[in-house]
C-alpha cells in the first residue's frame, strides 16, 4: 500500500532554509517508510489565496487543492521558519482555516527553522501545543535547524533527522487512516431522528 505523505513548507525565503529541511525530512521518512508518495505544499504560493480564504470562509481552487492533499495525507511534515521565538503567521494561517477536526489522530512530524539555535524550544512551546489542540498526534522529535548547523557535519542535525523521520514512519505503518470524515457517511434515518 502507497502511503500519502503531505510536507508543508512556510518558509519565505528563495531558496528557502526552511524547504531544505522539510525536503530532507521527506526523504528521511520516505526512506524509513518504504513504499510512499509525497506532495509538498509550498505556503507562500497560497499566502494571497489563504487571506482572501479568511475573510470568504471558502479556499480558492489551487488552496483546496492542497488543504485536501494534507486532510488525506497519512501522515504530515510541518515546517516553520521561527520568527518572533514563534510559528510564522503564514504557517498558522493554514491551520486556523482547515475544519476543526480535520487533522484529529494524524502523525505530524514537526520541523523549524531559525537564525539561532537559542530558540529551538519554539517547537515545544509554541508549535507543538497547537497539534494538540488540534487533536493531531505529533511524534515525540521535533527538528529544529538553526543557520549554523547546515554545512556543520558535527551539529547532529543528520541524527535528528533520522531520529524524527524513523518515528513518524512508524507512527504512519501503526495507523489505519480512516481519511477526513464525512458528515454523509453514517447518517441518522429520519425514522430514528422523528423517534428521539
Ligand atoms: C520577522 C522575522 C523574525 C524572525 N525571528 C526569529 C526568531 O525569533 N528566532 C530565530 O531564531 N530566527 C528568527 N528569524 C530568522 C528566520 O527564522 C530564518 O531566517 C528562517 O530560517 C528563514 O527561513 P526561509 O529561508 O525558509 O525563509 C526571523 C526572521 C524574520 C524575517
Amino acid at each position: 500500500m502507497t502511503r500519502r505523505i503531505a510536507v508543508v513548507a512556510a518558509g519565505l525565503g528563495q531558496p528557502s532554509s526552511t524547504r531544505l529541511l522539510a525536503d530532507q525530512l521527506a526523504a528521511a521518512t520516505v526512506r524509513a517508510l518504504g513504499n510512499s508518495a509525497v506532495q509538498v505544499v509550498e505556503l507562500r504560493e497560497h499566502a494571497h489565496a489563504l487571506v482572501d480564504n479568511m475573510l470568504t470562509g471558502f479556499p480558492a481552487q489551487d488552496l483546496g487543492r492542497a488543504i485536501d492533499a494534507v486532510v488525506r495525507a497519512d501522515g504530515l511534515i510541518v515546517v516553520t521558519p521561527i520568527f518572533n521565538a514563534s510559528y510564522s503567521g503564514l504557517f498558522k494561517s493554514f491551520f486556523d482555516v482547515l475544519e476543526p477536526e480535520s487533522l484529529e489522530g494524524k502523525p505530524v512530524l514537526i520541523g523549524a527553522t531559525g537564525g539561532t539555535a537559542r530558540h529551538s524550544l519554539a517547537i515545544d512551546h509554541a508549535v507543538r501545543p497547537m497539534f494538540s489542540y488540534l487533536r493531531a498526534a505529533p511524534v515525540p522529535t521535533g527538528v529544529f535547524a538553526a543557520t549554523a548547523d547546515w554545512g556543520d557535519a558535527d551539529s547532529g542535525l543528520t541524527g535528528r533527522i533520522d531520529r524524527a523521520a524513523g518515528e513518524l514512519a512508524n507512527a504512519i505503518a501503526g495507523r489505519q487512516n480512516s481519511g477526513p470524515v464525512d458528515p454523509f457517511e453514517n447518517p441518522v434515518s429520519f425514522e430514528e431522528l422523528l423517534a428521539r
